[in-house]
């Protein structure tokens, strides 16, 4: 399933990502708050065959961003399930160059438009580290309100919501 934004095309991330995806992950300010030191190319690819399954038995997931106007691969917008919770994430990491454009904002309500529409849940969330400021400004400009504190890998998150509009 691809989405198609003025600026951007989201197509399913897969393996044959995992080297771009690497590429921005390899920024340590990218990388800080979507796993850090445990990104590594193995890891980085083990993580797009997990998506790919999840495109493959949901119809949905995590896609890669291409900018429409050179094809260029800019990072990673979409959506990823917490069994635990039950409950849908809207997650996103951009190349370092690609922000500050409202590129971000541009595919995710390109997502949020598609799951209004398409996903049985009520709502989406947003798991977030309270340091990660562009971020929450994102996830605020978005819809998202704060909604629990949880703990995930020992670290203190927080949990926002979006309730998705029928
Ligand atoms: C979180 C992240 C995706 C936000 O990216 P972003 O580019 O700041 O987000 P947006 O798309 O909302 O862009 C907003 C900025 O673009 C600017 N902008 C420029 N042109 C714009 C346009 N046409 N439309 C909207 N905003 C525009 C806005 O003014 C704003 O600038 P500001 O942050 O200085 O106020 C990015 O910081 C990132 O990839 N971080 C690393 C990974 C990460 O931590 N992910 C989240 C884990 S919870």
């Amino acid at each position: 399933m691809i989405l198609e934004t003025p600026r951007l095309r989201l197509m399913p991330l897969g393996p044959e990502h995992a080297v771009a995806l690497w590429n921005v992950y390899s920024d340590p300010l990218v990388a800080r708050y979507v796993g850090g030191d445990s990104l590594t190319p193995d890891t980085t690819r083990e993580q797009t065959e997990r998506w790919a399954r999840t495109w493959t038995d949901h119809g949905y997931g995590q896609s890669a961003v291409i900018l429409r106007s050179t094809g260029a691969f800019l990072g990673r917008i979409g959506l990823s399930i917490w069994p635990d919770w039950n409950e849908t994430e809207l997650g996103y990491a951009l190349l370092r160059s690609s922000q500050g454009q409202g590129l971000a904002q541009e595919g995710c309500r390109a997502w949020i438009d598609w799951a209004a529409t398409n996903l049985p849940d009520d709502h989406l969330i947003a798991v977030i580290n309270p340091l990660n400021t562009p971020s929450l400004r994102l996830a605020a400009r978005l819809g998202f309100t704060p909604s629990r504190h949880e703990t995930v890998n020992d670290i203190e998150v927080t949990v926002h919501r979006l309730n998705l509009p029928r």
